[in-house]
């Protein structure tokens, strides 16, 4: 018989991490787990490292010293590919999409590994129950989105991955109050559908705390408070931001 999830193992454990560009040393010793299951928010303020951690975590940026483990398995140096076919996923800051195809085609791109190939239909379906707006312009493409239709499609196309851990960075920079609420609904809806564990960088402290379950603050690289939700609030980590 499988093996049941054990809600209290991490899916995510990462430490002592150290990472650089060139001599800047942007993550100091940073140690954090998201269990499985789990939404975790990462507040800080600009410049502070949350996507340098984020792209650490993916395999994008290299790590300098500490480990990264996933399920488990150390991948500290694992390759990107390897990581999303594990089921570790980043969605970028900066929506990074294939801006010469279409929705559609984006979303599709977003189910390019094995485990979410044979999924790809009920994916789809479920990324345009999340956002309408995305079936309405499926054939539309990725250039002419606007800024809030091009991050629901960045957030889709991540979802159609069947990430087990689904990091996602800035969700609602720069989108409308209304556009703002309909992202985090959405990550909400991934997180219960889908029994994914997510990790939300944010600034806008808000959402992802009604949303989280463990609430860290990264200040100058370093993780400074860690908190279950509820044994904090929204001034109190606005305050911990100065
Ligand atoms: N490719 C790069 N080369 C050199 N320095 C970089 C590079 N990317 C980021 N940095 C620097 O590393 C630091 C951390 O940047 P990072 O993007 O991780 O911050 P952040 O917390 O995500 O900020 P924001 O909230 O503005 O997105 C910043 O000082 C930034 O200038
Ligand atoms: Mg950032």
């Amino acid at each position: 018989m499988a093996k049941q999830p054990d809600r209290t193992d991490p899916i995510l454990e990462v430490s002592d991490l150290d990472c650089f560009y060139g001599d800047l040393q942007v993550i100091r010793q940073v140690c954090f787990k998201v269990l499985d299951g789990d939404v975790v928010a990462l507040f800080g303020p600009n410049g502070h490292g949350k996507s340098t951690l984020l792209k650490t975590i993916g395999g994008i940026h290299p790590t300098a010293n500490g480990s990264v483990r996933f399920r488990g398995q150390d991948i500290t140096q694992a390759p990107v590919e390897q990581r999303v076919e594990m089921g570790l996923v980043y969605i970028p800051e900066d929506k990074n999409l294939f801006l010469d195809m279409s929705v559609l085609e984006n979303l599709c791109m977003g189910a390019f590994n094995k485990r979410a190939r044979k999924h790809l239909a009920t994916g789809l379906q479920f990324v345009f129950s999340l956002f309408p707006r995305l079936a309405e312009r499926k054939s539309q493409s990725a250039m002419t989105l606007s800024g809030g239709e091009a991050r629901m499609l960045a957030i889709g196309r991540g979802m159609m991955s069947r990430a087990a851990l689904l990091m996602i960075d800035e969700p609602s920079i720069g989108l409308s109050p209304l556009l703002k609420k309909t992202v985090f609904e959405a990550i909400r809806q991934i997180h219960s559908n889908s029994e994914a564990s997510i990790l939300v960088v944010e600034q806008e402290v808000d959402y992802p705390l009604k949303l989280a379950k463990r609430i860290y603050l990264l200040s100058k690289g370093r993780i400074v408070l860690e908190k279950q939700a509820g044994e904090i609030n929204k001034a109190q980590i606005e305050k911990a931001y100065f």
